[in-house]
């Protein structure tokens, strides 16, 4: 993809574009990343923990030397401030189908319109690649994720796994199932 310059509602301006392992190594960027995945890491599956800094990478390292990995990104000022990946299942006949996306936003990027405009990437994205449904989850209590997915764009909810995730202060909630149907042809069935 090109790279795009996107306004945020403040008036900042975000370099989208695609991202590979190298921006990461760059500028200490994987390091920026993960202190502040740790910072909004409520509602994620993972902790992001200084101390699992080298762990951490090594699991991402892997993640994005998979053959249907693409991981988009938001780039101010040089730094890394927002992801968002999708993961394709090309050579799997039964799952090909479909694509599984996540993404995450640094605390003062929120609620600036990034993450609507990333996820209308991937899902431009996945079309591209011939996927025809997306698929994701979240968890319960994460109001602002379920407003853009469910509210704004319109991701339909499927399923619920109780007691899916713990959150830090011990309690348990559900993870919410949600999907899109992205290929015309597919909508009425
Ligand atoms: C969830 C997340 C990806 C959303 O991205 P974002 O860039 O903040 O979202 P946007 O600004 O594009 O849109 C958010 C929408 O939610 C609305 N919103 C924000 N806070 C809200 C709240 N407390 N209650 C209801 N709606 C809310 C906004 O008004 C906006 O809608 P609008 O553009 O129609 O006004 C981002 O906030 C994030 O990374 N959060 C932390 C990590 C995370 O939870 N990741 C997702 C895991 S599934």
């Amino acid at each position: 993809m090109e790279i795009e310059e996107f306004k945020l509602k403040d008036g900042r301006i975000v370099n989208i574009k695609r991202l590979t392992m190298d921006d990461y190594d760059a500028d200490n960027n994987y390091e920026y990343v993960h202190d502040w995945l740790n910072k909004v890491n409520k509602f994620l599956a993972l902790e992001f923990e200084k101390e699992d800094l080298e762990r951490d990478r090594t699991n991402f390292r892997f993640l994005m030397s998979k053959e249907g990995l693409i991981m988009i990104g938001g780039v101010y000022n040089g730094k890394i401030i927002a992801t968002a990946n999708l993961e394709l299942n090309q050579n799997n006949k039964k799952l090909g189908h479909l694509g599984k996306w996540g993404i995450a936003i640094h605390h003062l990027f929120q609620n600036q319109g990034l993450g609507t405009r990333l996820l209308q990437i991937i899902e431009e994205c996945a079309k591209k690649k011939g996927v025809k449904k997306l698929e994701t989850e979240y968890f319960l209590g994460n109001v602002r994720a379920e407003k853009l997915y469910v509210e704004k764009l319109k991701y339909q909810i499927e399923g619920r796994r109780r007691f899916g995730g713990k959150l830090k202060n011990g309690t348990y909630t559900d993870r919410i199932l949600i999907g899109k149907i992205i290929d015309d042809s597919m909508k009425e069935k």
